[in-house]
């Protein structure tokens, strides 16, 4: 399908990638028809039980791993290898200084911020 793209403002407010048809759309639920707009849900792409195995379980070592997380094709996000060091530096400098980190509520009483397009936990009590 010819596809064009809506503006999303910065990239860095990491909206779900979104994609007008400039003609019918194909997609595994049926034909969309010309200028439709669609969203793409990376937080269920990520999780496709007919890509992954173990969809649902954190595997760090997961490979090949094509997930959507910075996107793909022309807009993929060109920050990634940023927001890669970013997070490395951070999880490392909090495991090695806090070895003894854990939450201090237990995971299912944890709130899920809804609505918003990046989602999240409300607080994350911890103790260490
Ligand atoms: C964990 C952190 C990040 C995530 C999950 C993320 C995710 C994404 C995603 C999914 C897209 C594609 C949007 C689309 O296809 O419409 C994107 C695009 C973009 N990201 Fe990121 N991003 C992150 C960090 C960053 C950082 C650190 C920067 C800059 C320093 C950045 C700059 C951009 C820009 C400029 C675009 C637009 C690219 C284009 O339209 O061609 N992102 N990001």
């Amino acid at each position: 399908m010819a596809v064009g793209r809506r503006p999303t403002g910065s990239g860095r407010s990491a909206p779900p990638p979104r994609r007008f048809a400039r003609g019918a759309a194909e997609t595994p639920a049926g034909t969309g028809p010309a200028r439709t707009t669609a969203l793409c849900n990376t937080a269920v792409a990520n999780r496709d039980a007919t890509v992954f195995d173990a969809p649902g379980e954190m595997r760090l070592d997961r490979s090949p791993n094509p997930r959507l997380a910075f996107g793909a094709g022309a807009h993929v996000c060109p920050g990634q290898e940023l927001a890669r060091a970013e997070l490395q530096t951070v999880l490392h400098v909090l495991v090695r200084r806090l070895p003894s980190l854990e939450l201090a509520a237990p995971a299912a009483d944890l709130r899920r911020l809804e609505g918003l397009a990046v989602g999240g936990l409300g607080e994350v009590p911890v103790r260490w």
